[in-house]
């Protein structure tokens, strides 16, 4: 389990009165998979030190990744320059489109949280762009009700063979609780997923 100090939770507290939009990467289950995320990291790729977040948002995973990792270089990627510029402060930083990111130093680890949000062929060209043996971790879900989530799966295994997790290294589902479902008065139980892959010169598919 993390632990923050006083000057996240007052730089997080921050962004979130500049950007009020930022309050809805603190929902528990945003926080509970970027922590799942972050222990992975430690305990599977402890010696990544390169490390690429596509979609990433206020930079939130970036701040607890590098918690996790003190000594890790994060550069942040996203097509929203709101976000980006916030997280920019702390992190070097990409604005632009994932899928036309040019990988121009050796990466460790790329780490994409928002597959839900692409079509399957930016998927492919943002996942054909990784350098060959380089380990890759995404997550996903089974939320098909948010509008913005255009790519949800329906279990473990659909995400996996979407997101193409060749030489999977581990890959689990991690349960949270979704909107309250107002027409039978109860909680609705979803599914994240996780998996760690590292693509090698013969996943390319176009
Ligand atoms: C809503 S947020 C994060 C949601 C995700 N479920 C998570 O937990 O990390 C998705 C972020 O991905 C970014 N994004 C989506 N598609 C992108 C793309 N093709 N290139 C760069 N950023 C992208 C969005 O701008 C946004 O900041």
């Amino acid at each position: 389990m993390l632990q923050y100090d006083n000057e996240q939770i007052i730089d997080w507290m921050e962004g979130v009165r500049k950007h009020p939009d930022m309050v809805n990467a603190f929902w528990p289950s945003q926080i509970n998979s970027k922590n799942w995320l972050c222990d992975w990291v430690k305990s599977y790729l402890p010696s990544a030190n390169r490390i690429i977040i596509f979609g990433s948002w206020y930079g939130v995973l970036a701040d607890m990744l590098k918690i996790k990792l003190p000594k890790s270089q994060i550069m942040c990627v996203d097509k929203d320059k709101e976000p980006l510029l916030w997280s920019a402060r702390k992190h070097a930083y990409w604005h632009g489109d994932m899928i036309t990111f040019e990988y121009d130093t050796r990466v460790d680890l790329v780490i994409n949280t928002s597959t839900e949000h692409m079509t399957q062929w930016e998927y492919d060209t943002w996942y054909n762009n990784i350098p060959e043996n380089t380990y890759f971790i995404v997550q996903g879900n089974n939320h098909y009700g948010e509008k913005d989530h255009i790519r949800s799966c329906r279990n473990l295994d659909e995400f996996k063979e979407l997101n193409r997790i060749q030489n999977c290294l581990h890959g689990d589902v991690l349960e949270y609780e979704g909107p309250w479902d107002k027409i039978n008065n109860e909680p609705t139980v979803l599914q994240r997923y996780m998996a760690i892959g590292f693509k090698t010169q013969h996943d390319r598919k176009d």
